[in-house]
């Protein structure tokens, strides 16, 4: 829990740039160029609000199955964002962190997220996590082959591959679980986000399109979050008592 009992962990599908800039009659790109702006954005008022993890899902494994221009400029994106922002989010004390499947993308993509990771590895006032070429039963499936090399190797036993040995080894090993899960853009689903992770997160979902989502948005968002009860599976008189 974070300042006034908020969330301590937001993760977020931003979802809904495309639609933005079809209903202005621009092209897509035109609508995740406006999505980076409002990422600067959430990361200050995230910042602001005392939430010490924010998660962003940026691009999915699914996505390369999209028209091969957006997939380009979607990576190119990612590469010049990475490029520009490294030195003000690492002065604004944020700690950033790249999960996914980076094989896919060439060395120069690999040295950036390194080097990026190395700079900021030092900073705490906001754990930032970014999606790229993330899906989550990729996670869970790199998880078990860890898991495999580990028990082949000697190195753990079977009988100790439980769930914190499985945690140690997904791509968010050492974050806290998300306290809730934020997605933009009308869909009701996960589309292959954090799956494990997720187990007891809040789901919040909103039509606002990633483009317009700002920190009024935010704000009704952790209100929700703030009405819920989290019961963890206990009941609803456990929980009070335990206040
Ligand atoms: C989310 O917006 C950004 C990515 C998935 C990269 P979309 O591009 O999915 O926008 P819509 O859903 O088509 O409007
Ligand atoms: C989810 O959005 C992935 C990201 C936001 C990166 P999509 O637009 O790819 O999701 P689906 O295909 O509608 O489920
Ligand atoms: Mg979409």
């Amino acid at each position: 829990m974070s300042e006034a009992g908020g969330p301590r962990h937001v993760a977020v599908v931003m979802d809904g740039n495309g639609r933005w800039a079809r209903r202005r009659g621009m092209p897509r790109i035109a609508g995740h160029r406006r999505g980076v702006e409002v990422v600067r954005e959430m990361v200050r008022a995230c910042g602001h609000r005392g939430i010490s993890y924010l998660t962003l899902f940026a691009f999915s494994s699914e996505n390369w199955r999209r028209p091969r221009t957006e997939v380009e400029f979607l990576v190119e994106l990612l590469i010049s964002t990475l490029e520009n922002e490294i030195r003000k989010l690492h002065e604004g004390g944020v700690n950033l962190r790249i999960i996914g499947d980076l094989e896919r993308f060439g060395s120069r993509v690999k040295l950036l997220v390194k080097n990026a990771q190395q700079l900021t590895s030092v900073n705490n006032k906001l754990n930032l996590t970014i999606a790229i070429n993330y899906g989550g039963r990729w996670d869970i499936a790199q998880a078990a082959q860890r898991i495999g090399v580990d028990l082949a190797a000697g190195r753990l036993a079977a009988e100790d591959v439980d769930e914190s040995a499985f945690g140690a080894r997904l791509s968010t090993a050492g974050m806290p679980d998300p306290d809730l899960f934020i997605r933009t853009g009308g869909e009701s689903r996960i589309s292959n986000f954090l799956l494990w992770q997720l187990a007891y997160t809040e789901l919040y979902f909103t039509d606002v399109l990633w483009p317009d989502f700002d920190e009024a948005e935010l704000d009704a968002a952790l209100r929700s979050y703030a009405g819920r009860e989290r019961r963890f599976g206990q009941t609803g008189e456990q929980v009070s008592m335990g206040r």
